[in-house]
């Protein structure tokens, strides 16, 4: 049901009619529609609500946009809660019950308010909607408000502070090799803004639009985001959701969730452009294990493949892919190869991507209707019109070869895409693709309006097609390029960063901005990918800290010294396999963060504000926690704010009773002083974490030997939780999982542990756990369904350690002096 009216017919009893609840009163009346339509000046004006606390508005001058995305699915965009409307003549008020909006009927300014009748967001005085501003005959331009107290994060790996306020930004998909950290625009382009004020009050903001744009907030103009776009229609979703966290949650229910993630590409992985033979590429994962050095894959860039062509192999560097792969499958080692896009414009070569491509007309076309060429890595290459199903299908079949021989990840890099030798860095605006996919209307469509989509559409089709070839495994795939809801079909890294100490602090405001978009798993080439050398300091703490990141790669560019772990000597490497280490104990953590993810959206990789809200009225900085950030809820990696200096700072931390997780001493206030140690990364444990880990293994694939360590650390809402399953298949789906958590609770008489009834049914590798409680003064007794367990203190470490057999039902450890 809806309702529409236009300002000459306002207030007509006789048109709501047909409404589910009319009400006439005077020049008022209140009605309930599924969506609300109004015509001023004619502009058309439209609020609809897929769900109660999501607003959604669309506008368009004269007709509202097509109602189609590439990021929303249509199954949400068919939902529409009740709204309830009352009319005035100075203002309309639409309802969900739990979310209004207030629409001007004159300017058509639009305010959204919360439940208790605060406003989420509203749009600024003056113009709030115009069309065609910069009189190019198309696009638009929307002012928010910006109150003072609100800061503002989102908008993917975008160079620049966390807080985007007071900083401008371009979304428009960019090759931007070596780029500064102040360098705009970069390679995505994800047009949500989480805003949280310093109530801690949040909203989200998604422009859905895939134009280039720019969002503006408040550098212009102060206390107004300022967003041009340059094409197509209003189409907006406001969150009016009280948390950050809720706001995360819920424009991943609008934009999707990423699927769960092979656990292998949680481990340590060795990349390089390029290892250039069969044999080097074996050496590096044969020196890794010599070195024990954990980890679990190995990646080839493009000189793997026969004159750089995608989805060919090098017959005399690699003259045995399939050996190399089951040569590191032995090792317990993964293979992920490149497959760029741009697939040679290679005729009468024997190339059949090409000929075969030519010939079902799979690329992309030229104004003029013929194929576009432009350079990339092979030369003259053509590029598939992802836009089409039949182009992503075809695309997907490429890599039955690399899916037979048992290649498990897929990189898809220069997907802007990049097109060299042109200064635009990418194809002409003018080119035309074919918008062929269900949900829109079928129709041809400038690269204008497909540019910012083209490199999410080309990982979808990767995605789609390698999991089309091996039904039973999770794919993996990585990308640079991408647009809102992405996060369904790859991973990401931020691209050609340089090592230096800035890019190493710039990486934990673009890693956490990535997550807060969607983009769980991300992560940057450790050690810098352009640039000189790394000194060995530098590569030592990027490692320590890529070590608490979604996705840990070490990845250099050409030409450039070697940059694998063991540079630099035993000293430099003994640190960094430590960290390396830490990382496959808390494996279990980690891959758990990873189902909760899948499950809720929730990055693994957190600023602080997200569980700490509070922390954002610290002004500009969140009292100095920009440069921290959280791996999942318990953890918080506070890294020298300036790296490089010997300098004695303080951390502080965002309550009391935090623990050191090296020491696993309970700090005495909420603050600590840190001298920078090369071998130390500060690292602070939440009071009432329960951590699952597991004895070191060299890879995820290894079963580890030993118990299920739960490092508890007593303090309130005591809790954690582990997940595990076979790491590689869907069997999950099937129940083949196990999931179980955990509380603690201090009492009376001391402390007690409760396990939860487990679910799924898949079995553990551990037969026993051991409990190490953390912060204890002295010596317990402790016992499970009234037997005594062996508890050992440790005085030094200030630890209880208890050992019992693994619990799958229900049960309770107490814990007494
Ligand atoms: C691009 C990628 C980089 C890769 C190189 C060669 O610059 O960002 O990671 O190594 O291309 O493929």
């Amino acid at each position: 049901m809806s309702y529409r009216f236009s300002s000459a017919r306002r207030l007509s009893c006789a048109l709501i009619a047909t409404t589910a609840l009319t009400l006439c009163a005077g020049s008022a009346f209140a009605a309930s529609v599924d969506h609300y339509t109004l015509t001023k000046n004619g502009v058309t004006l439209e609020i609809s609500a897929p769900r109660a606390d999501i607003i959604r508005v669309r506008a368009g001058d004269p007709a509202l946009p097509e109602d189609a995305s590439w990021a929303v699915s249509q199954a949400v965009r068919a939902q529409h809660v009740p709204l309830n409307v009352t009319e005035a003549a100075d203002a309309v008020t639409v309802s969900t019950g739990e979310a209004s909006v207030k629409i001007d009927p004159n300017t058509l300014a639009v305010s959204v308010y919360d439940k208790a009748g605060h406003v989420v967001l509203a749009d600024a005085k003056g113009a709030a909607l115009q069309f065609d501003p910069d009189h190019l005959g198309q696009g638009f331009r929307l002012r928010k408000a910006m109150p003072v107290d609100a800061h503002y994060f989102g908008l993917g790996d975008k160079t620049g502070p966390l807080d985007r306020r007071n900083e401008a930004f371009t979304n428009w998909n960019t090759d931007n090799f070596g780029f500064g950290v102040a360098t705009d625009p970069l390679y995505k382009s994800i047009p949500f803004v989480l805003g949280v004020d310093e109530k801690g009050q949040s909203f989200g903001f998604f422009m859905d639009n895939t134009w280039r744009s720019t969002f503006d907030f408040g550098k212009t103009e102060p206390d107004a985001l300022d967003i041009n776009v340059q094409g197509g229609g209003v189409d907006y979703y406001v969150m009016t959701g009280a948390t950050p966290a809720d706001i995360v949650q819920d424009y991943t229910y609008l934009t999707g969730k990423p699927p769960l993630t092979p656990e292998w590409a949680l481990g340590f992985q060795q990349s390089h452009w390029s290892y250039m033979t069969q044999a080097e590429a074996k050496g590096i994962a044969d020196r890794l294990r010599a070195d024990k050095i954990p980890s679990d894959a190995i990646w080839l860039d493009i000189d793997y493949q026969d004159k750089l062509r995608p989805f060919t192999v090098n017959k005399e560097t690699f003259p045995d892919l399939p050996k190399l792969v089951s040569d590191l499958k032995a090792e317990n080692m993964h293979l992920v190869v490149i497959t760029d896009l741009h697939i040679a414009a290679a005729p009468n070569a024997g190339y059949a991507p090409y000929d075969d491509g030519m010939k079902k007309d799979i690329f992309v076309h030229k104004a003029d209707g013929s194929t576009f060429v432009g350079p990339v890595w092979p030369g003259d290459a053509v590029f598939p019109d992802f836009s089409r199903v039949a182009a992503r299908d075809w695309w997907g079949e490429q890599y039955k070869d690399f899916v037979r021989m048992g290649v498990s990840g897929f990189w898809n890099d220069m997907n802007e895409p990049s097109v060299f030798n042109t200064p635009t860095k990418t194809m002409p605006l003018d080119n035309i693709h074919r918008i062929e996919e269900p949900g829109f209307a079928t129709r041809n469509a400038t690269h204008a309006e497909m540019h910012n989509v083209f490199g999410m559409l080309n990982t979808e089709a990767t995605y789609d097609g390698v999991l089309k070839l091996n039904p039973d495994q999770r794919p993996f795939v990585m990308t640079r390029a991408s647009y809102a809801g992405g996060q369904k079909f790859a991973a990401t890294w931020t691209g050609d960063n340089s090592s230096s100490w800035a890019h190493l602090q710039l990486s934990v405001s673009q890693l956490v901005n990535l997550g807060l978009s969607g983009f769980a798993y991300a992560g940057d080439d450790i050690g810098g990918f352009a640039g000189d050398q790394p000194s060995p300091e530098l590569l030592t703490r990027w490692i320590e800290v890529g070590a608490f990141n979604p996705i840990f790669r070490d990845h250099y560019q050409k030409d450039k010294p070697a940059q694998e772990v063991w540079v630099n000597g035993p000293d430099q490497e003994a640190i960094r396999r430590q960290y390396i280490d830490e990382r496959y104990r808390l494996m279990p953590y980690i891959y758990s963060l990873a189902d909760e993810n899948s499950r809720t959206g929730l990055p693994l990789m957190r600023p602080v504000f997200m569980a700490y809200p509070k922390v954002v009225a610290g002004g500009d900085h969140l009292g100095g926690t920009d440069g921290y950030f959280m791996l999942g809820a318990d953890l918080l990696v506070a890294p020298p704010t300036t790296w490089e200096s010997p300098a004695a700072y303080k951390v502080t931390l965002p309550g009391s009773g935090w623990y050191d997780y090296w020491s696993g001493e309970k700090l005495a206030s909420d603050s600590t002083m840190e001298t920078p140690k090369l071998d130390r990364l500060p690292v602070f444990v939440r009071p009432g974490s329960i951590i699952p880990k597991q004895p070191l293994t060299q890879s995820t694939g290894e079963t580890p030997v030993g118990p299920l360590t739960l490092d508890i650390y007593p303090g309130d809402d005591c809790h954690g939780f582990i997940y595990q399953d076979d790491g590689i298949s869907f069997a999950y789906k099937a129940g083949h999982f196990l999931r179980q958590s955990f509380t603690c609770k201090i009492t009376k008489s001391g402390l007690s542990v409760d396990f939860a009834a487990r679910e799924g049914d898949y079995k553990p590798w551990w037969t026993g756990v051991t409990l190490l409680i953390h912060g204890q003064a002295a010596a317990a007794k402790a016992s499970l369904k009234g037997k005594a367990l062996n508890a050992d203190f440790d005085a030094s470490a200030h630890t209880l350690r208890i050992d019992l057999p693994d619990q799958a039902k229900a049960a309770t450890v107490t814990i007494q002096p």
